[in-house]
């Protein structure tokens, strides 16, 4: 566990194995518009990140107890193209956590409008810092305070 309580930066430390029981955590479900889509009806990649920094965010703002603010997309990658009327659901994971930061990965599944097929399409791992009112970074609470109810 960090100590958060001085000034100095600990080593960050990656995430531990999950248990065979423990369920990945399903951020976000939402199925694309056309609006969302090209003639084609192939789906932005712009909007499928924004959809990936929401999903990430709402497991970081619960590891971090409070608001948080995303500093960097480390990586994203399109594995396989998205298609108006995709059920797309956001599962988040917690891979790194440092002392005011904590990094996400986003994998992100289809399921195909004739329900015969669940592919994976984004694969991405971002980072958000905690911040403050004052919208400043702020030290991560212990792990054990974490707001995770399996919801
Ligand atoms: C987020 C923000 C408050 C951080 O403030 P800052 O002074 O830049 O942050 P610091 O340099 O103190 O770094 C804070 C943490 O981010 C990490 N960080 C900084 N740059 C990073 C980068 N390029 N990639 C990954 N992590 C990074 C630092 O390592 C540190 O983590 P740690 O405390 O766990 O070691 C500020 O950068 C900001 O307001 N950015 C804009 C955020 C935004 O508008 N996002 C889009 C909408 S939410």
């Amino acid at each position: 566990m960090n100590d958060t309580s001085t000034s100095e930066s600990p080593q960050a430390t990656p995430a531990g194995p999950r248990s065979p029981t423990e369920q990945r955590f399903l951020a976000l479900r939402v199925m694309p518009m056309p609006a969302d889509a090209n003639v084609h009806g192939d789906v932005f990649g712009g909007w499928i990140m924004a959809q990936v920094d929401i999903a990430g965010a709402q497991l970081a703002a619960r590891r971090a107890g409070g608001r948080v603010a995303t500093i960097a997309v480390n990586s994203f990658v399109f594995k396989q193209p998205v298609f108006v009327g995709d059920l797309l659901s956001f599962y988040a994971d917690i891979v790194r956590v440092g002392r005011t930061s904590v990094t996400i990965l986003v994998e992100v599944l289809a399921k195909r409008m004739d329900g015969a097929q669940t592919v994976k399409v984004t694969e991405a791992t971002l980072t958000y810092v905690a911040t403050g009112a004052d919208r400043k970074p702020r030290p991560l609470p212990p792990e054990d305070a974490m707001l995770f109810d399996g919801d």
